[in-house]
């Protein structure tokens, strides 16, 4: 287990039950048991969208003044939601369709979102590609596919360390935009609340073009195929996926040879497209926290779906109390030392009523141990009958240091891992629900192999990511082509 780290000073505990005294006067529909309005935990204690800070909280920035926080913080609570608790209960239902098998989940996006990249281009390209890997795996697996992006809010990380050492001193670690700067002097990495605020306002900019992108011509079914039908014509090697996209163009040309006027069936150009992003920094998530007018839950503004990742699920822990009383769909990183009473436990906190879809369980678990790991894990959720879905994620488990000393992953460890994930769904009978990427839809060299067969001395080439190395935009295609020949089989 990674170790907790102290809570943010200034947050001390009398002060934190004065919160809560005042707090639980909403109800949450999924999530605590409902005792007269008011949500009870099973140790007795409330929750609230402040009640986290009872709890050890890792991986939370040293603020160095707290009245700066807090100005922000106050400043953030009033700004309006930046999702909307209609579209968030839909993904929820769309969710459910998954966890019975009945659809396929892609969730993709960059590693941490950067505040000096941040234009319309890149915005556009990212969905681009998400939207061209969608096609493929829709026809493949006959089957709707939910489109989740990590973006519009995902700008922070968690460190292995809580300081980095360069030339000779200790400086706070880069935590992603959300937070500091990753330049490696003191002023740059020394945490600045007014960051949340901007990564509040990217958020919002970034909602209104994917909104518009996703509800106008850029959608368009037949427009995205045609990009794909780019990709396989662009290479030789690209061939190989030819047999799939004549298929899908084929099914167009039938369904519009069959009198379907493609150009009135409202659903063939557009898509609905959510965002997500891992809710680490809790005084940002809380800050956004707001109730639901119509259910009287409370919810998370700040994304659709949000996550917590592996070095913060601690079941007594402050990110695992936060989420287990918000409505929105709630993700769960889940790395190979989990045991499975483990995994029972955070399940039980995080969704006791059992709610179809409510939970992912996002595994990034390494292609060399996946076929091991993860079928006992399945089989204890089968046997609990937990109505979870189930998402790999072949990127974190798989990364390697390059002799350059850059952090890389192979195409083919990342395809690895996903097959082993397909084959232990096949053993034990349950749903391979969807997979979770890092990719960009730019064409940075920071992933090796692929159609273009990328190699270690071309990583320098275009190396810009603030934090994991993602996939580019055709290798991001490639993968979705090979997922779509799985799926199939
Ligand atoms: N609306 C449908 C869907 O989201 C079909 C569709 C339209 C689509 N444009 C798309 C599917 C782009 C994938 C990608 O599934
Ligand atoms: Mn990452």
């Amino acid at each position: 287990m990674t170790q907790t780290e102290p809570q943010a000073p200034g947050f001390d505990h009398e002060e934190n039950v004065a919160n809560l005294q005042t707090a639980g006067k909403h109800t949450a529909k999924t999530a605590g048991k409902l005792v007269s309005g008011k949500i009870m935990e099973p140790d007795g204690k409330e929750w609230s969208p402040s009640s986290w800070k009872l709890y050890s909280a890792a991986q939370q920035p040293e603020w160095p003044s707290l009245d700066a926080l807090e100005s922000a913080t106050t400043r953030l609570s009033s700004m309006p939601a930046l999702v909307m608790p209609a579209d968030v209960h839909r993904l929820q239902d769309e969710l459910a369709r998954v966890s019975t098998g009945n659809a396929f989940l892609l969730q993709a996006g960059d590693c941490s979102e950067s505040f000096d990249e941040f234009s319309a281009k890149a915005i556009r390209d990212k969905l681009k590609v998400i939207l061209q890997m969608a096609v493929a795996l829709t026809y493949a697996a006959g089957l709707p596919v939910i489109k989740v992006g990590r973006i519009a809010g995902q700008f922070a990380k968690p460190r292995s360390s809580p300081t980095e050492r360069v030339n000779g001193t200790d400086l706070p670690a880069f935590r992603g935009h959300m937070v500091n700067c990753e330049l490696p002097d003191l002023l740059s990495r020394t945490p600045d609340p007014e960051r949340l605020i901007s990564a509040y306002n990217q958020s919002s900019a970034t909602l209104t073009l994917l909104n518009a992108f996703s509800s106008g011509g850029f959608a368009d079914l037949s427009h995205v195929h045609s990009w794909n039908l780019e990709f396989v014509a662009s290479s030789k090697q690209g061939k190989r996926y030819n047999k799939i996209a004549n298929e899908i163009d084929q099914a167009l040309r039938f369904i519009s040879a069959c009198g379907i006027e493609m150009d009135s069936v409202e659903s063939l150009h557009r898509v609905n497209f959510y965002t997500s992003h891992e809710a680490l920094i809790l005084h940002y998530e809380e800050s956004l926290t707001r109730s639901d007018p119509f259910s009287g839950s409370w919810y998370d503004s700040s994304a659709h779906m949000l996550w917590v990742g592996e070095r913060t699920r601690q079941l007594n822990g402050a990110h695992v109390e936060y989420l287990s009383g918000i409505t929105n769909p709630i993700g769960m990183k889940i790395g190979h030392t989990v045991t499975p009473d483990e995994l029972v436990a955070l399940c039980d906190k995080l969704d006791p009523q059992r709610t179809p879809g409510r939970l992912t369980l996002i595994t990034r678990i390494g292609h060399a141990r996946i076929e091991d790991v993860l079928p006992p894990l399945l089989e204890t959720i089968k046997k609990e009958g937990l109505p979870v879905v189930w998402a790999c994620d072949p990127m974190h488990a798989n990364t390697i240091t390059a002799e350059s000393g850059r952090k890389t992953r192979r195409f083919d460890d990342i395809l690895q891992e996903i097959k082993g994930f397909f084959a232990a769904h096949r053993e034990v009978g349950t749903w391979p629900g969807g997979m979770h990427i890092e990719l960009t839809g730019d064409d940075v060299t920071e992933c090796l192999g692929g159609l273009d067969d990328l190699a270690e001395d071309q990583l320098h080439l275009r190396y810009t990511t603030t934090c994991d190395p993602r996939l580019n935009a055709r290798q991001s295609i490639e993968l979705a082509f090979q997922v779509a020949e799985m799926l199939r089989a």
